[in-house]
């Protein structure tokens, strides 16, 4: 998937200031103008945002990187299901016919930023899961959907199986989608998600059955209430979101009258439910531009993005819901060392933390990609 990192340089351009990384890092993206694409994440750190060319939530990042045809290489300043995602979507068969056979580089600059909820399921629990399913269910009435927040794999599993992706921007249009087809769902691997879209879509709560992966037999069910379900939710989270209380909401509408609040899908029900929206970062986003001047939110979402709409909209008040909300670990791992040294080596011929994903779990996954992508 890539080469091992040179400690030593990188090392080197830990040691550099950020007016000297950012000179460096503009040097690179002068020489190779519209054939670098730098697609940045909104919980990304801000001296790593503003030198991205697009920002976006998953989805539109996802539909940005389908739709270039003109870069030649890519940096993902996200985390690495993003990257996979890009590599799927920018190296599919007719975008690498059209630049003549080549391939282009989908580089994540640190390896290390992963997605601990993309890492609570992988293929053979999820392969267990659907055998073990299989014998109280009938599987041609069940329809995988993956949470883009998820391996390649996953995506390639659903692509197999007649299912599909989903990001928080069309997660409720994903399982309409499902429902229109079988009667039943398997969501996976984020819980809330799964669970604040099948609500808002009017399934009863007795018929989510959560999945335990580590639970010995049926993920932890009874054979009857797997038979009964319309939505099976896989048991993970994402740590970041999941700190979020309903305590809090009711605290902010006592002490700040007429505030709205907004929340992110991947917070449990209970703070779903007692705000005014759920929405993608995007969706969170287009609130806040919306709005007149004197509005005020409380937002529950990754500080990083709170922080940049507060600066961004002075003539709002805008809190963070939580007070003590810590950032994403992996997402604020691409700094601007790491950005440094992985475009010298792309401009020396020779790029690093090349994310490549293998041939044939590319074909199935785009399948499932596809199917979101022609989501309306
Ligand atoms: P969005 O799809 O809203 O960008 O969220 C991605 C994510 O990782 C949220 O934690
Ligand atoms: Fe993953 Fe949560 Fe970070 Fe989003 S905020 S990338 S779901 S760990």
């Amino acid at each position: 998937m890539s080469q091992k990192v040179p400690p030593a340089e990188l090392s080197a351009c830990q040691a550099l200031s950020p007016e000297e990384l950012t000179s460096r890092i503009g040097r690179v993206r002068a020489a190779w103008g519209s054939r670098l694409l730098m697609l940045g994440h909104h919980y990304q750190r801000d001296d790593v945002i503003a030198l991205c060319d697009l920002r976006g939530d998953s989805y539109q990042l996802a539909a940005q990187a389908a739709a270039n045809g003109a870069c030649r290489a890519i940096v993902f300043c996200g985390v690495h299901f993003m990257a996979e995602t890009a590599d799927i979507l920018a190296n599919r068969p007719e975008q690498i016919e059209r630049r003549g056979g080549v391939r282009i580089p989908v580089i994540l600059p640190d390896l290390a930023a992963g997605c601990s909820l993309a890492d609570m399921a992988d293929r053979e629990q999820v392969e267990d899961c659907w055998a073990q399913l299989a014998e109280v269910i009938d599987p041609d009435d069940l329809t995988p959907i993956t949470y883009v927040n998820s391996t390649a794999e996953l995506k390639a599993f659903c692509g197999r199986h007649g299912g599909l992706v989903c990001t928080s921007a069309n997660a409720r249009l994903a399982l309409e989608w499902a429902f229109t087809r079988r009667s039943r769902a398997l969501f996976f691997p984020d819980q809330h998600l799964g669970r604040n879209t099948a609500k808002a879509l009017g399934v009863p709560l007795e018929r989510m059955p959560l999945w335990n992966p580590n639970a010995p037999k049926l993920g932890g069910n009874t054979a009857e209430a797997l038979r009964r379900s319309r939505v099976i939710l896989w048991r993970g989270f994402c740590c970041v979101h999941q700190v979020f209380q309903p305590q809090q909401i009711e605290r902010f509408r006592a002490q700040h009258p007429g505030i709205k609040i907004i929340v992110h899908p991947e917070c449990p029900m209970e703070v779903v439910d007692r705000a005014d929206a759920a929405g993608s970062t995007g969706a969170i986003i287009r609130a806040v531009e919306e709005s007149p001047p004197g509005a005020k939110w409380a937002i529950g979402t990754e500080p990083h993005l709170v922080e940049r709409l507060k600066r961004e909209h002075p003539e709002q008040e805008i809190h963070l819901l939580s007070p003590a909300l810590h950032p994403c670990e992996t997402m604020q791992r691409i700094d601007l060392p790491h950005l440094g040294w992985a475009l010298e080596h792309l401009q020396a011929g020779a790029p690093v933390n090349v994310i490549e994903v293998d041939s044939e779990t590319s074909r199935d996954a785009l399948t499932a990609l596809q199917r979101m992508l022609e989501l309306q």
